[in-house]
């Protein structure tokens, strides 16, 4: 990984990412200084280093005592799941801080690093609509300077799913989340189904390491056929895209199922796996019936579980989840 790491690093030196944040590394400032289109007329600040976070986060809590402050991570190129979550942080806090940055630990060295879609002024026009105080745009060496040498490893919900298939991924994942937490110290962080292991690893870490941290959860926000958003859709063309809806259309008819009584969770998979081989351009990597909590197999749905997807669609991998709510069951997953 970390090999993957320095080829990234020198990948991206000297690019317009570097230049756009040059100036707030070197002065301090805010976006008022960058330069391009609409970015530079975005009021809301960009910060591109640790110092100038906690600066700014020190002067809000200094000014304002109490106020709440709320982090959503990511790593750009906004689609309106990444848009929802601010708009669940902005009406639960007093200061919203959206990191961009595209975390090269957690992606393996034959993964989407390079290619990863970027929009820089976009995301921070997108964001500055929704409300954002504060956007953390590091560099790479700003979160992972010459030296840097710890990883979070996370247990066993951090097993088994995507990690079957990207070894390191939620270690590169918790890692950059437990940095982030300690570089912004928010009350409440904000995470969304979709992602449903990476939220579950999330909030183990933060429980065992005494973060402190509210973990909220939100829905999974889908296109009209279904399709879970993702910056990865961008990867699709039309044909894979059309067939890309069979994940989420798999999934709601499991649902159905389980609503009107089926408990095996092997009819289920056989299921889903039935309606998503009928469209030959998505090859389906998992699917799994899971404790929601713990991410462990479950043999009978006789109480809430969770159905989750991972297919290579084309160049895109995706994944998918949906809650399976036996009659009488409620939904107890944590949902803001
Ligand atoms: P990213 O893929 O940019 O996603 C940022 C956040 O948006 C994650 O919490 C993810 O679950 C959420 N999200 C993405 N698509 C969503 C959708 N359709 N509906 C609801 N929420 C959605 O996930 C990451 O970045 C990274 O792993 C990160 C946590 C930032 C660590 O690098």
């Amino acid at each position: 990984m970390s090999a993957n790491f320095s080829a990234s690093r020198r990948r991206f030196a000297g690019s317009f990412l570097d230049s756009f944040l040059l100036i707030d590394m070197n002065t301090n400032g805010a976006s008022e200084n960058l330069p391009g289109g609409k970015a530079s007329g975005a009021a809301t600040p960009v910060s591109g280093t640790v110092a100038d976070v906690r600066a700014r986060i020190g002067t809000l809590r200094r000014r304002q005592h109490g106020a709440r402050v709320s982090l959503v991570p990511t790593m750009g190129f906004f689609h309106e799941g990444h848009l929802n979550l601010m708009r669940a942080a902005r009406n639960e806090s007093d200061f919203v801080v959206v990191s961009i940055f595209v975390n090269p630990i957690q992606f393996a060295p034959t993964e989407d690093l390079a290619a990863y879609p970027r929009d820089l002024g976009r995301d921070l026009a997108m964001g500055s609509a929704v409300g954002v105080n504060l956007f953390f745009v590091p560099p790479d060496e700003e979160i992972y300077p010459q030296g840097f040498d710890t990883k979070i490893e996370v247990g066993r919900v951090a097993e088994g799913l995507c990690a079957e298939t990207r070894p390191g991924h939620f270690q590169g994942v918790a890692t950059v989340v437990a940095k982030l937490f300690n570089i912004v110290r928010p009350d409440k962080a904000y995470f969304g189904q979709k992602d449903a292991q990476q939220a579950a690893v999330i909030k183990q870490m933060t429980e065992d390491l005494n973060f402190g941290i509210e973990i909220r959860v939100c829905p999974t926000v889908r296109e009209a056929d279904g399709l879970a958003m993702s910056s990865r859709n961008t990867y699709l063309n039309s044909e894979e895209r059309s067939q890309a809806g069979v994940l989420y259309q798999s999934l709601s008819e499991a649902r159905t199922a389980v609503a009107a009584g089926e408990t095996s969770a092997s009819r289920l998979r056989r299921m889903i796996k039935k309606a998503i081989a009928a469209n030959y351009m998505v090859d389906l990597e998992y699917v799994r019936i899971v404790d929601p909590g713990t991410m462990e197999p479950v043999a009978a749905v006789d109480r809430p579980a969770l159905a989750a997807v991972a297919a290579k669609v084309g160049r895109a991998r995706l994944i998918d989840n949906e809650m399976l709510i036996p009659p009488g069951g409620t939904d107890a997953q944590d949902r803001s």
